[in-house]
């Protein structure tokens, strides 16, 4: 029998209503290479929803791709990138930004977060020209660990940067999720206004591939497609990354699906808290780290997918468990009932 998977959230393919748009289009002859009708349209929307008819808007495959496409283009040779210790660049990209020539200055946190004042402390270690000078600020939200910048974080370090000379890029390889959080306080349009570029991560919430880039400073939007090209990233068929967006911002799926994935992770952090289990971090988004022994988790790992994050005791680790917006109902109770069952003989 196959495992359900708590794995990640693209297990699954595309929602079935982009399918449908990727057919209903299918024989329409489109340009290639992103100057199609579709990515126009999707464009527009993004421009709509993000309130800058001035962004620069490029569609890539992945996050990475985008990270990497990003901070190559915005530093210049001697230029690093300040980050989280858990961010995605310095995890789990396999050396993605520092293969282009870059360091990035870590910043050790427990939420995943980066603060003004942390950031301000590490422009202020970096003196003069035997040192990298710090350019850019990464941050992704959602966060590596499922925690949520509020508006308020996102104006102070926005406002931190813009005094010190630094871009602020967001990672939104899970914004959805942020966005529809019950703790998000910030519109898509504080992002236009806030940020030098961000993205608007696809993959994540319900297309088959595709991140949305969107270059929000004027500064940074030139040339950005001979840096697409050179990377292998301006893809002859970008219609199929623009089509994507267009079924996920004409009516507003993109939003609904990340609240299904927030409101599946919150059923299963209800059901956990519910037996008296811990968190690693406050998550109100889809991916979370419940504590539980090791035994447990051995045990859940015969029934179900997902990974073992970190240890946090002797004999505890805390897992990940990510819901999507295809994870099913009963799914989720299913491994709830299984969780009690199992924390009972383990007792
Ligand atoms: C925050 C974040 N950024 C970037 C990525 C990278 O995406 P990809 O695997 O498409 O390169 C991920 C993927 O898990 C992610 O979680």
């Amino acid at each position: 029998m196959q495992k359900y998977s708590f794995y990640n959230d693209y297990s699954e393919g595309v929602h079935p209503s982009i399918l449908e748009l990727m057919a209903k289009t299918n024989f329409d002859q489109e340009a290639g290479y992103g100057n199609d009708s579709l990515c126009r349209e999707a464009e527009g929307l993004l421009m709509a929803a993000i309130a800058n008819p001035q962004a620069a808007i490029h569609f890539v495959s992945g996050g990475t791709q985008a990270n990497q496409l990003v901070l190559a283009s915005l530093l210049r040779p001697y230029e690093s990138v300040i980050a989280a210790n858990t961010a995605h660049i310095n995890v789990h990209e396999a050396g993605a930004i520092e293969a282009t020539g870059h360091k990035i200055n870590l910043i050790a946190t427990d939420d995943g977060k980066l603060s003004a004042d942390q950031v301000l402390e590490v422009v202020a270690e970096h003196t003069d020209e035997h040192m990298v000078k710090p350019r850019a600020v990464f941050i992704s939200n959602s966060s590596e660990v499922g925690t949520v910048y509020r508006k308020a974080e996102l104006e102070s370090l926005a406002a931190a940067c813009r005094a010190h000379d630094l871009y602020l890029y967001l990672d939104g390889a899970r914004l959805g999720s942020a966005l529809t959080s019950r703790e998000a306080d910030f519109t898509l349009a504080d992002l236009g206004r806030l940020l030098d570029v961000f993205y608007v991560g696809g993959t994540k919430n319900g297309a088959l591939i595709g991140e949305a880039i969107v270059i929000n400073n004027p500064a940074l939007q030139k040339d950005f497609r001979f840096h697409l090209k050179q990377r292998g990233a301006l893809l002859a068929k970008g219609r199929l990354l623009g089509v994507q967006y267009v079924g996920l911002f004409r009516e507003n799926l993109f939003f609904e699906l990340a609240r299904h994935a927030n409101a599946m992770a919150e059923r299963l952090i209800r059901g956990i808290r519910k037996l008296h289990f811990s968190f690693l971090t406050e998550s109100t988004t889809n991916q979370i780290f419940p504590i539980f022994p090791d035994g447990l988790i051995a045990e859940l790992q015969q029934l179900y997918g997902f990974y073992t994050w970190a240890r946090t005791g002797p004999d505890f680790s805390a897992v990940r468990l990510v819901t999507s917006w295809a994870t099913r109902a009963e799914k989720v109770d299913e491994f709830l009932q299984d969780l009690e069952r199992l924390t009972q003989h383990i007792k």
